[in-house]
Parts: structure tokens; sequence; C-alpha cells
């Protein structure tokens, strides 16, 4: 468990995240709406290099972006909820690209079987506990270091 006191904090552990990151990798956000998913993608996007505003992809689902060295696919499945659309998604997950998805449990049956999800929970108006799950051993890997790294801060 990491407790995110502010932004600021937000900030600082996706810029963990990011730097954990090889081509490729998936990472789920789950969380209530107005958790910090697209709170926490903005602050992927600007670790990784995203000079473009990172807004809610709702109505395209996804958008794509450029960063100083890898591309960042973020998608929102929130109005997939009552029909499970297959948008193409096979071919971002296989691209040597980030992937950030928000709501995925709508798409569960179309997602790799090995990703990260960060739970979002609110605590308070500025307080997030943020809780990892990793399925598969990179991924894990991935969750022990961000867990290592940012309870010494
Ligand atoms: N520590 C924090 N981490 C993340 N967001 C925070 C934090 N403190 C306050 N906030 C605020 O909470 C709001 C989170 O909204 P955001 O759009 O990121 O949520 P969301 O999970 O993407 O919601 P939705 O399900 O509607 O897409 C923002 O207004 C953000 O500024
Ligand atoms: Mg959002």
């Amino acid at each position: 468990m990491i407790k995110i006191t502010s932004l600021d904090d937000m900030n600082q552990f996706a810029n963990l995240l990011v730097n954990q990151l090889v081509p490729g990798d998936l990472i789920l956000l789950n969380g209530q709406l107005g958790a910090g998913k697209t709170t926490l993608t903005q602050f992927i996007g600007k670790a990784m290099g995203v000079k473009r505003i990172i807004n809610s992809p709702t109505f395209n689902i996804i958008k794509t972006y450029k960063g100083s060295s890898l591309k960042l696919h973020h998608m929102d499945c929130y109005r997939l909820e009552n029909f499970e659309e297959d948008l193409g998604f096979e071919e971002y997950f296989e691209d040597q690209a980030i992937t950030v998805i928000e709501w995925s449990q709508f798409i569960k049956d179309l997602l790799p079987s090995e990703h990260l999800t960060i739970n979002i929970s609110v605590l308070n108006d500025t307080t997030r506990q943020i809780d990892l799950i990793a399925i598969g051993k990179h991924y894990q890997q991935i969750k022990e270091a961000i867990y290592d790294e940012f309870t010494t801060h």
C-alpha cells in the first residue's frame, strides 16, 4: 500500500513507475469516478516527455501521444460498459509503446494476461491509497521496485 497525500506525491509515483517501464508495457488503472486515473495518466505522460495536453479520451476511447522515446496509448473504456466492443485493441497491446487503460474491466476478455493493475482509492479530497496488483514476473519486479523506492521517501 502506498499513501499519496498530494498531487506532487502522485507525480512522484508516476515518475517511479515510468522509470520501471519498458516498451509494450500495460498498466490498468482502477478506481471510482474522480479517483485520479486521468490525473495519474497525465503525470505518466509528463514523465514520458509528452508535450501535448492529455485529457479524458471518453468519446474517442483511445488516444495516442508521442513521448520523448516512446508512445503512450491512453484508453478509457467507460463507454463500453454495456457492449464489449473490440476496437482493435490487440494492435495497441502489441505495439512497442506504453498503454494505460481506465475502466479496463469493460474489456477484460480482450486484455493480455500479464499487466500491472493500479487500484486508486479516495481517502479524502487530496489523499489517495494506491495498491498494486502484478500479474507476471516483469510486473512483479516493477511492483517491488516501486514499493521499495516510494517508502524510502
Ligand atoms: N492526490 C491526488 N491524486 C490524484 N488526483 C487528485 C489528488 N488530489 C486531488 N485530486 C483531484 O481529483 C480529481 C481526479 O479526477 P480524474 O479525472 O483524474 O479522475 P478519474 O479517476 O480519471 O475519473 P473518471 O472515472 O471520471 O475518468 C482531479 O480533479 C484531481 O486534481
Ligand atoms: Mg478519467
